[in-house]
């Protein structure tokens, strides 16, 4: 029986860009299709159906999009009966006009489509074209058990909740996610739960904004908010690693701090964007803070968790930002010192606000510079960061072999740091207690400590 199933089930081939929400959406899109039959393939030639998941939030994402596509339509040359599907951001954001632009693209869904890509994989194959690009006030796709893509089963992503309702002036996240809407708390743990009887040493609580996350318990009174929806994830078992992203410097709270402090599998790392260190661009940006408050929120930070890393994002050339701007990021970045930073050149993004009222007057030339300044303040930053860790000992958990040799193994520390040590009789998902002698630029190099 299985074997007939199997030569009349269709092959889907999945490729995924963006961020940590479409990695997990990625899996619970491919949760939805098995369930209906469909086989996972990592060969895309082997394929009936191609879907690849997408993501709007700068201009060159979406042109590394096109771009597949084109490949796509070389690979449907030799198999005419290929279907091809753009789901994710893009989709949302350009619906039918990627059909019409593109010969190549059969269908169209939406981030709170996926339960219907079934019906519409069956329109597709029938010859008509399939859109689906309704945003849902609720859907959080709940009680659908993601099938797990990444490669060495240790790690993974828990989406806690969907969309944004923030609004930042140059953002395309809360048109193309929708309104925020927190996930049952319930429905979080039993994830977690079944993950780690899995085999799972790791996970990753992910939303745009974690600390807004809010579920009615039903009882009078009581929401559970993310500090308590935090803590009942870390006492699921002490050998689960607990990390979350991203937090919001409006609304990170000190409660979320403390219970980080209270367990030690909350691990030792707050990615915090910033995105300038100018409160006239902040505001501009309707992020919701000044620099005061932004360094506040870090101080609190160093002074209940010492240990903690520190990663942001920042973003270059915003409307009207002027030299002094950019030099008040700089000294944000040096006051803070970052662990780990993401930086980018701003780009305009349709429909935004930025887009409807501000001016992308920044000229290429001083975006590009700008962003080698930062990006080469961080690389001292990040080194300096890494120095400091040369004699410590850190617990690491084990991914896997490292890139450039067998004898060595990989993993990372509680402040998300890559460290490199001898393999000895250890595997991946093992905890090690590594002593750390050398670093280079992106990874710490260290001794076993039996
Ligand atoms: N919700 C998160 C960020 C999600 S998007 C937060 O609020 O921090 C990830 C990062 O992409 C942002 O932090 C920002 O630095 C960058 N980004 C978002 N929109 C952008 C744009 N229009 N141009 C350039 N970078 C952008
Ligand atoms: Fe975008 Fe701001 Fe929401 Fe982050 S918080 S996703 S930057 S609108
Ligand atoms: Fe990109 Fe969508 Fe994430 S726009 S950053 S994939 S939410």
């Amino acid at each position: 029986m299985n074997n007939v199933k199997s030569e009349l089930s269709q092959r889907l081939y999945i490729e995924t860009y963006g961020c940590q929400m479409n990695v997990a959406d990625s899996e619970v899109v491919v949760s939805v299709l098995q369930d209906k039959g469909y086989i996972i393939t990592e060969d895309i030639n082997e394929a009936d159906v191609i879907l690849v998941n997408t993501c709007s939030i700068r201009e060159n994402a979406e042109q590394r999009v096109w771009g597949r596509l084109d490949v796509f339509k070389q690979i449907r040359k030799k198999k005419p009966e290929l279907t091809v599907g753009v789901i994710g951001c893009m989709a949302e954001r350009l619906k039918e006009e990627l059909i019409e632009k593109k010969k190549i693209v059969d269908l169209v869904v939406g981030p709170d489509a996926y339960r219907d890509l079934p019906n519409l994989l069956e329109t597709a194959g029938s010859g008509q074209k399939a859109v689906n690009v309704i945003l849902s006030k609720e859907e959080t796709y709940a009680d659908i058990s993601p099938v797990r893509l990444d490669k060495n089963k240790i790690s993974a992503f828990v989406s806690i909740m969907r969309g944004c309702n923030n609004m930042c002036s140059y953002c395309i996240v809360p048109y193309v996610r929708g309104g925020e809407r927190s996930r049952d708390y319930m429905s979080i743990l039993r994830e977690v739960e079944d993950l780690f009887k899995k085999g799972y040493k790791e996970v990753t609580l992910i939303g745009q904004n974690v600390d807004s996350y809010g579920w009615e318990s039903g009882e009078v009174n009581k929401t559970i908010k993310f500090a308590r929806l935090l803590e009942m994830v870390a006492k699921i078992n002490p050998k689960l690693r607990v990390r979350f992203s991203t937090s919001h410097p409006k609304d990170m709270s000190d409660e979320v701090l403390y219970v980080m402090a209270m367990y030690n599998n909350i691990c030792n790392h707050i990615h915090l964007p910033a995105q300038s260190g100018s409160t006239n661009i902040l505001e501009k940006m309707n992020r919701g803070y000044t620099r005061e408050w932004y360094l506040d929120r870090i101080s609190a930070i160093k002074r209940i968790l010492p240990e903690c890393a520190i990663s942001t994002d920042i973003m270059t050339g915003f409307s009207g930002e002027a030299e002094e701007d950019h030099n008040e990021t700089l000294s944000l970045m040096q006051e803070v010192k970052y662990d780990f930073a993401y930086m980018f050149k701003y780009s305009e993004r349709p429909k935004t606000y930025a887009a409807r009222h501000l001016t992308d007057d920044i000229t290429e030339e001083i975006k590009a510079r700008r962003l080698t300044e930062i990006i080469d303040l961080q690389n001292k930053l990040s080194e300096e960061s890494k120095k400091e860790d040369l004699g410590k000992i850190f617990e690491v958990l084990v991914e896997g072999i490292s890139k450039k040799s067998e004898d060595q193994l990989f993993g990372r520390n509680s402040q998300n740091k890559v460290v490199v040590f001898p393999k000895n009789n250890y595997k991946t998902g093992d905890y090690v207690f590594v002593k750390i002698m050398d670093c280079t630029l992106a990874t710490l190099i260290g001794e076993l400590i039996e």
